[in-house]
């Protein structure tokens, strides 16, 4: 079954404890924390201090995307305050594998992120190594973007690429994800899907995930 992986970047932070029970008892398998610091892209959010209260407010995993520079200053502190997950942009990291065998070397699972416009080419080296690749499928940044269309290509590429080098690596999908796009990025290869908006903003995100997981097929 496909994973839904809700972004509490939408979420009501005031009511973050009541709005992440409502995820679970929708059926998310993992809840998405989107960290930005103003310089890798153009906007601020939250920092290892939220990971731990959703920690304490959450039995799910916690899927950690780091849209910052110098992650590897970072990443410790995100694990220590309970990330299960923890992602990196290739685009950000001059020695990406160092911070992947690290994160692995933490127990947590690596994930690499692709901006929209970053080849596939570029996760050649990577790729037996990563958990999981998160594709963006808008420029990360904010919330409530529109999905990129030709990032349905890309998600059949890479799927084509793990299968045919024989690898378990686990696409994720991220940005403008909704009910309408969900089918057809799980028919591309995608296992995991994160979603803000299509499910915080309709008021009864319990609801917005089933109704993803049931879009997702
Ligand atoms: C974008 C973030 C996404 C975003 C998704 O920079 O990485 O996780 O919150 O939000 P929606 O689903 O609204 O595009
Ligand atoms: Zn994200």
């Amino acid at each position: 079954m496909t994973m839904i992986a809700p972004s509490i970047l939408s979420a009501d932070f005031a009511r973050l404890g009541e709005q992440l029970a409502q995820i679970e008892r929708g059926g998310a398998g993992v809840v998405h924390v989107d960290v930005m610091d103003g310089h890798f892209v153009p906007n601020l959010t939250v920092g290892p201090v939220v990971v731990k209260a959703v920690r304490r407010a959450t039995k799910l995993p916690i899927d950690v995307h780091l849209m910052i520079e110098n992650a590897e200053r970072y990443v410790d502190a995100f694990v220590d305050a309970g990330a299960n997950w923890v992602s990196v942009h290739v685009e950000a990291l001059p020695h990406l594998h160092r911070t992947v065998a690290h994160l692995k070397g933490r127990g947590v699972r690596a994930g690499v992120v692709l901006n929209p416009s970053t080849a596939l080419g570029s996760l050649d080296e990577i790729l037996p190594d990563a958990d999981y690749i998160l594709m963006m499928s808008v420029n990360p940044g904010f919330g409530g973007q529109s999905f990129i269309p030709s990032s349905l290509d890309k998600v059949r590429r890479l799927r084509k690429t793990i299968t045919e080098r024989g690898l378990k690596t686990q696409i994720e999908v991220d940005g403008g994800v909704d009910a309408r796009n969900a089918r057809a990025l799980v028919e591309a290869g995608a296992e995991i899907l994160v979603a803000g908006s299509a499910v915080f903003d309709g008021g009864d995100p319990e609801a917005g995930v089933k109704k993803l997981i049931e879009a997702a097929g």
